[in-house]
């Protein structure tokens, strides 16, 4: 799997994106350790705080089949806006909690076919742990 395929499948993914509030649709893919990879969206609500961003989904797809250990995640999306949309805290936060912070990487691409990629380190400086 290399980094312009996990691309492709975030913006495949970002197709799925439900997002009639903000209309800002987001796609992801992560890469699991061995090789397989868990797809998301974001996942609005009429309520707007139930709303889950298309990081966390692949997140909690992967981790509630058994996955604990991850490579990557590749993250597209926003509006006609340039710019990378950049992962929120939350799921910095949640991307702590199963992966190398030195190891794991982040991989963004601009509505022009830019990319960036960052270490998880990077994004979150001294990030919470127990
Ligand atoms: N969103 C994501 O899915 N991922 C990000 O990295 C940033 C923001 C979503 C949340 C909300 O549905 C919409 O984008 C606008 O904030």
């Amino acid at each position: 799997m290399n980094d312009m395929k996990l691309i492709e499948m975030a913006v495949k993914a970002r197709e799925k994106a439900y997002a009639p509030y903000s209309e800002f649709k987001v796609g992801a893919a992560l890469l699991a350790v061995g090789g397989k990879v868990y797809t998301g969206c974001n996942i609005e609500n009429a309520a707007y705080s139930p709303s889950n961003c298309a990081e966390r989904t692949a997140f909690f797809k992967a981790v509630s089949e058994g996955e604990r250990d991850f490579e990557a995640i590749a993250v597209v999306g926003g509006k006609d806006t340039p710019g990378f949309c950049t992962p929120c805290g939350v799921c910095r936060q949640v991307m702590a909690e199963f992966c190398n912070p030195e190891k794991f990487r982040i991989i963004l691409m601009d509505n022009k076919g830019g990319t960036i990629t960052y270490l998880l380190e990077e994004l979150l400086p001294s990030g919470f742990k127990l």
